[in-house]
């Protein structure tokens, strides 16, 4: 517990009257030193109880910053502003993994093993052209993710750093493969095998889209917007899902599972699920005129307003900003979406409303994003989908990240045990 000089906490435990001496490290306790505080011989020590993980450091990470009150966020030190304007998808990709961005020719590199990688074996297809066309998109994804660990056994030598490699490259590269399938499945269309003259994004929207006998060009507006969402979705550091793709990582299960895990983590309304829930809002609401009484229905605490609020921007979301001006290019090409009306007002009323202001509730990287993705014809259900696209690098790198960390072990939290004492089942 002792500091050797360094910056310490001297806490006084009233149960005892003993003082405690705790290293500070980075603006940190380690949680471990507060058990040698005990009342007794039988006292297992102090813990700290944080529900929700609000106040605690799981890991020491170089791969995002966010800082919530100011509203900045940089993968690997670089402006999110920056990268989304100046470089593609595939290249922050490239930079959450490997720590830097890519010479001309490790892109080229890059490139290329991602492209051989497209193809997902058709069994997969089998699999998920096995659930209802009802099923969410999310479940198709997250089941045939998990089925590539079933097709590549040498994934669970988690270890072995080539090993490794190749299954972040065959990630990365079938994600939208296996995206575009749940996607084609739910409209009863055939999967259209990917295509390696295009671009990532391109290929995407090619998969979802084509349909046999037509040669449509795709817009390079909506393939370039496409690309700058999936730059903002790729990382934002300890969030629930990528939470649980260290935890699930910790047990040292091989990395299609973990990422299967990571996009269930996703699929919930408060997380990746928000932008198909902030569409259902906007249609909900119907019209402009509605706006205020519905505002009125979240200040009661009816139900929330999605698409605003964060658990660490506590200003505007940097990535909300970029979108709003993705939107606006999106909409010179395709026309206006009607709900952009209604959400904009939301933004007003809310952004005016005390309510919003002393929560410090401001628009977040979903309340824009669904907007853009229904004028590029991309159904409600699949945004979610295109979120876990994009976010399987940031997972990624952060596996990784863990996996070279000599001070990880396996996630165990603890538990403040308020059941019942011993009693016998009766005869
Ligand atoms: N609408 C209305 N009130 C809200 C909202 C909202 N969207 N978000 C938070 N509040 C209120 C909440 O009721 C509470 O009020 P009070 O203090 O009176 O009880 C206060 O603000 C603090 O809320 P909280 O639930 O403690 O905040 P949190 O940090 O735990 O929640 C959040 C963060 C994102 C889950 C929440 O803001 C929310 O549910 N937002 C809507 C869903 C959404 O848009 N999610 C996408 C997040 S961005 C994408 C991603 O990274 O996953």
């Amino acid at each position: 517990m002792k500091s050797g000089g360094g910056e310490t906490l001297i806490i006084t435990d009233s149960r005892t009257g003993k003082s405690h001496e705790l290293l500070i490290e980075h603006g940190c306790l380690w949680a471990n030193d507060l058990k040698h505080i005990k009342t007794g011989e039988n006292d297992p020590g102090l813990m700290s109880y944080d529900p929700g993980l609000l106040n605690t450091a799981a890991c020491k990470s170089t791969i995002t910053y966010i800082n919530g009150e100011k509203g900045i966020l940089r993968y690997r030190g670089y402006p999110i502003e920056e990268l989304a304007e100046k470089k593609s998808y595939l290249e922050c990709a490239y930079l959450l993994i490997h720590g830097e961005l890519p010479t001309h020719d490790q892109q080229a590199e890059w490139l290329e093993e991602i492209n051989r990688h497209l193809s997902v074996n058709p069994l997969v297809n089998t699999l998920v052209c096995s659930f209802p066309t009802s099923a969410h998109p999310m479940a198709m994804l997250i089941s045939s993710i998990a089925a590539l660990s079933g097709l590549n056994p040498e994934a669970k030598n988690v270890t072995d750093t080539d090993s490794r490699q190749l299954q972040i490259v065959r990630l990365i590269a079938k994600l939208p493969t296996l995206a575009a399938w749940a996607y084609r499945h739910k409209r009863g269309l055939a999967p259209v095998p990917p295509n390696r003259e295009l671009s990532y994004a391109g290929n995407f929207l090619y998969m979802m889209f084509h349909e046999d006998n037509k040669k449509e060009a795709i817009s390079s507006v909506l393939e370039k917007a496409l690309d700058i969402l999936f730059t903002l979705h790729a990382d934002h550091e300890q969030n629930c899902s990528t939470t649980a793709m260290r935890i699930i990582g910790s047990s040292l299960a091989d990395p299609y599972l973990a990422v299967a895990g990571a996009a269930a983590a996703l699929a919930g309304p408060r997380h990746g699920g928000a932008n198909e829930e902030v569409l259902r809002m906007l249609r909900q609401i119907g019209s402009k005129d509605k706006v205020a009484s519905h505002i009125k229905r979240v200040k009661e605490g009816e139900e929330r307003l999605m698409g605003f609020g964060h658990r660490v921007y506590k200003n505007y979301d940097p990535r909300a900003k970029i979108i709003k001006q993705t939107a606006e290019e999106v909409f010179k090409a395709t026309g206006v979406n009607p709900l952009l009306e209604i959400a904009i007002e939301l933004e007003r009323i809310a952004l005016e409303d005390d309510y919003f202001i002393k929560r410090k509730l401001y628009p977040n990287v979903d309340f824009y994003s669904g907007l853009i993705y229904e004028a590029m014809r991309i159904p409600t259900d699949m945004f979610t989908v295109l979120f876990a696209v994009a976010r399987v690098s940031g997972w990624l790198a952060q596996w990784l990240e863990f996996l070279r960390d000599g001070e990880q072990k396996i996630s165990r939290p603890r538990q403040i045990y308020l059941g019942r004492g011993k009693r016998h089942v009766p005869d």
